[in-house]
């Protein structure tokens, strides 16, 4: 009698044992070293540009073997995903870079290998589904990600350990709340709320829980894209028409949500809009549009003072979709994506500085730079492509001899000459490689 509900009860107990480990979804970190198997390593040909048909023959042929790319100014291919890379981004204190896939995984890289030989990972598992778009918080001591099938958000607790991470889901993810496809997630470095936008006219705010605190309909017939400003103030979103349209999350004293409201607009471009991209202290943003032009906007403004943002550039890109763009942190660079190629712009002459053709085999997802204006990423397929941002280096140097033109302090002059020399250092390393 009493051994049969002793099994009873232990049965019971395994079972709620294996129902826990179940719901708890844990995740260990597997620090694994990237598969070898080098790139030719034949420098990139000189390339004419293909035609669109030809070039999506091209893409598609390279789908089906592995696609090869090598440039002087590449300065690592970051490998270990098994499948398309979606979506990268680089937490806050600059040491970390995630990207997910639809290999079911998030990884977890350290910027500071970029330059070794190796570039180890982290891995969290995504459990039954996949993940399209990843962000760190703030702190770095999650990350969120949006599921492809669950069509929400899953939050991710990272816990340091030893040398690395571990990974663990939140019990639940947010509920279902989009009617179209999720195009971009964000949260504010304030770390006051999250953001997801879908490709309808809808953005909703929600709390760190998973609550609602507002939708905004963007009234641009669809989005294309959207983002929260890095500042955390602002969220803004772009789409058929041809304005970027810009909102402010206001928060009261006591930190309760309060409401979201106009904040500014950009106007000016005379077709639908493709992306747009913010500096790291939000004081400027690029833009690029179907019109066949990005701009370069001063968005310092007092927009309650019915300020408007100052245009200061209007260039040109090869009209390609598509497309992306990614403003350098110091808003000195800009870089845009067309199908698998990347051009890169000096905001200080509008210059083309570089052109990288058939990066990635496949259309480009997601394109940024590090928090440093050291590095601009790339994904499309498998690999992530870091390459150096000379352009960065080659604006810093010269905005740098400006300021010791005009500065008469010793103290300053010589800070400035070392800083010059500094950069100037690492571009010749970097240029050296390349001839
Ligand atoms: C932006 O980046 C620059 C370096 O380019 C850095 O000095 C500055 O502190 C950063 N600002 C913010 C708000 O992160």
């Amino acid at each position: 009698m009493e051994a049969a509900v002793l099994v009873a009860v232990s049965v019971l107990l395994g079972g709620v044992i294996l129902l826990l480990v179940a719901l708890s979804r844990q995740t260990r970190s597997v620090k694994e070293p990237e598969p070898s198997g080098q790139e030719a390593n034949g420098h990139a040909a000189p390339e004419k540009q293909p035609g669109k048909k030809q070039k999506q023959q091209k893409l598609r042929k390279e789908k089906l073997q592995q696609h090869t790319f090598s440039h002087p100014l590449l300065a690592a291919s970051l490998k270990a995903h098994g499948g398309n890379v979606t979506c990268l981004d680089f937490s806050s204190n600059g040491k970390y870079l995630a990207s997910c896939s639809d290999d079911r995984t998030v990884r977890i890289w350290s910027t500071k290998d970029f330059l070794e030989r190796e570039h180890r990972s982290m891995r969290a598992n995504v459990e039954l589904d996949h993940a399209t778009h990843v962000r760190f918080s703030p702190d770095c001591r999650a990350f969120i990600a949006c599921l492809a099938n669950g069509e929400t958000i899953r939050v991710f607790k990272m816990s340091k350990k030893e040398d690395g991470f571990t990974f663990s889901a939140a019990p639940e993810d947010f509920p279902k709340r989009h009617k179209a496809p999720i195009i971009n997630i964000g949260i504010a470095e304030t770390g006051k709320f999250i953001m997801t936008a879908s490709s309808d006219t809808t953005i909703l705010v929600w709390d760190l829980k998973g609550e609602v605190l507002a939708p905004i309909n963007t009234n641009q017939i669809t989005n294309a894209y959207a983002a929260v400003s890095p500042c955390g103030r602002f969220v803004a979103s772009c789409g058929f028409t041809p304005d970027v349209k810009v909102w402010e999350v206001c928060f009261g004293k006591a930190g309760e949500f309060r409401e979201v409201c106009r904040a500014f607009e950009l106007k000016g471009h005379s077709a639908g809009m493709c992306g747009f991209s913010f500096s790291n202290d939000s004081r400027r943003m690029a833009t690029v549009s179907k019109d066949g032009t990005w701009k370069l906007w001063d968005t310092d403004v007092e927009y309650k003072k019915q300020q408007d943002p100052y245009l200061l550039h209007t260039g040109r890109w090869p009209v390609s979709e598509p497309c992306r763009i990614a403003l350098s942190p110091d808003a000195r660079v800009v870089a845009i994506s067309s199908t698998s190629d990347i051009t890169v712009f000096s905001t200080r002459t509008g210059a083309q500085e570089e052109e990288f053709h058939s990066v990635h085999g496949e259309v480009i997802t997601d394109l940024a730079f590090d928090t440093n204006n050291r590095f601009l990423v790339s994904t499309g397929d498998r690999a992530i492509r870091v390459f150096h941002n000379t352009a960065g280096y080659r604006a810093a140097i010269a905005d740098m001899k400006d300021m010791l033109k005009k500065t008469t302090n010793k103290g300053t002059k010589d800070r400035l000459q070392q800083q010059i020399n500094d950069a100037q250092s690492t571009l010749d390393t970097v240029c050296r490689q390349r001839n």
